[in-house]
């Protein structure tokens, strides 16, 4: 196993600045979630520890030992990696046990030590029956188990996972999340996983690095991500918290001609207001108009309108109001931050 390190790594494409100053450490053994919104660099900073991309400047290292920089360009096969890319990239004419084989042929392997490597893969992921299956006989989370035992054959040191649930249904997410979760508890392995979804990377990560526009926002645990974002952004994409630009005015946030008490004291001027849809309570008297009621289960979402802009607020499950009303909101907790850091 193996720690990952980023040292102010770059990279553009012409023009076009992808990743600016990335510097980021995974410790031995973890797992951190690559997290951010589509184009915002995560596939560039993956394949650029894999070796399959070139810096323009900075440093990477694994396991000590510097792979990429100044000094050195140690090639993908030889940097200790499994990947598993954003498609399956599974070979349609090759059987699962084919597709998984490969990246032993090079490796000098004896036939009953190549065999018993891909049973083993095959194990890790629960395959071992599909192993003379054809790619067209298996379903999207037996594909991308295919995926997964052909990254882990060559035993690696770290596991680089590209949006590894992304293709996947609801119900067959979870499963293979939960199995991915398992694998790494089992075998230890480093492991790096860009995402876009930020419940997929709350619930596997030890550290999840928010990226955006090609730099870290934050980087910290799930559970410090979500309790104390460090910008609007990253509130707003981790969470799902609501985000509104206002004002505060004697102690109140103000937009589109409603006051809405905060919970703690700040100075007035413009403002984001981040709030949590669980953050705040109904109130069945007030002047807010609910716009929207939304079933969920255990919760029903609730819109009230501030002006224009439309805000989510978690409330009891019975019907509470009906919408075309109006109602109270008292908030629990909320963060202010300056219009900048917007
Ligand atoms: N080989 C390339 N040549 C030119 N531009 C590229 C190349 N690869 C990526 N880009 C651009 O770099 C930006 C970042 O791409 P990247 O694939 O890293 O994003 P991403 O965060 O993985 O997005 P997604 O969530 O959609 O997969 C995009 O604007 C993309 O168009
Ligand atoms: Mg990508």
């Amino acid at each position: 196993m193996a720690a990952v390190t980023l040292e102010a790594v770059h990279k553009s494409y012409g023009k076009n600045h992808i990743v600016r100053g990335v510097s980021l450490t995974v410790a031995d053994g973890s797992f951190l979630s690559l997290l951010g919104p589509s184009g915002c660099g995560k596939t560039t900073t993956l394949r650029m520890i894999a070796g399959l991309e070139r810096l323009d400047s900075g440093r990477i290292a694994i396991g000590g030992g510097e792979v990429d920089g100044p000094a050195a360009h140690v090639p993908p096969e030889r940097r200790g990696l499994g990947m598993v890319f954003q498609s399956y990239a599974v070979w349609p004419h090759r059987t699962v046990a084919e597709n998984v084989a490969y990246p032993l042929e090079r490796q000098g392997l004896n036939r009953s030590e190549r065999d018993a490597r891909i049973r083993e893969a095959l194990a890790q992921v629960r395959l071992e029956a599909f192993a003379d299956r054809q790619p067209h006989a298996l379903s999207g989370g037996q594909l991308q188990r295919v995926a997964l035992a052909r990254a882990l054959v060559g035993r690696p040191k770290v596991l680089l996972l590209d949006e590894p649930l992304s293709n996947l249904d609801a119900a067959l997410k979870e499963e293979l999340r939960a199995e991915i979760a398992a694998l790494r508890a089992r075998l230890g392995t480093t492991m790096i996983a860009v995402t876009h979804d930020q419940a997929e990377a709350l619930a596997l990560a030890d550290q999840v690095a928010v990226m955006r526009a090609g730099v870290l926002e934050q980087v910290a645990t799930p559970q410090a991500l979500y309790a104390e974002p460090n910008s609007p952004f990253v509130a707003g994409f981790v969470g799902g918290a609501n985000v509104l630009d206002g004002e505060v005015r004697g102690g109140a946030f103000v937009l589109g001609g409603v006051r809405l008490e905060l919970p703690t004291a700040v100075g007035d001027g413009p403002c984001t207001l981040v709030l949590r849809p669980e953050d705040a309570v109904l109130e069945p008297t007030g002047t807010l108009p609910l716009a929207a009621r939304l079933f969920l289960g255990a919760t029903t979402e609730y819109r009230l309108q501030l002006g224009d802009v439309a805000l989510r607020v978690l409330g009891p499950p019975h019907p509470f109001a009906q919408p075309g009303t109006t109602v109270g909101l008292t908030l629990r907790a909320a963060r202010v931050f300056p219009r900048e850091l917007r």
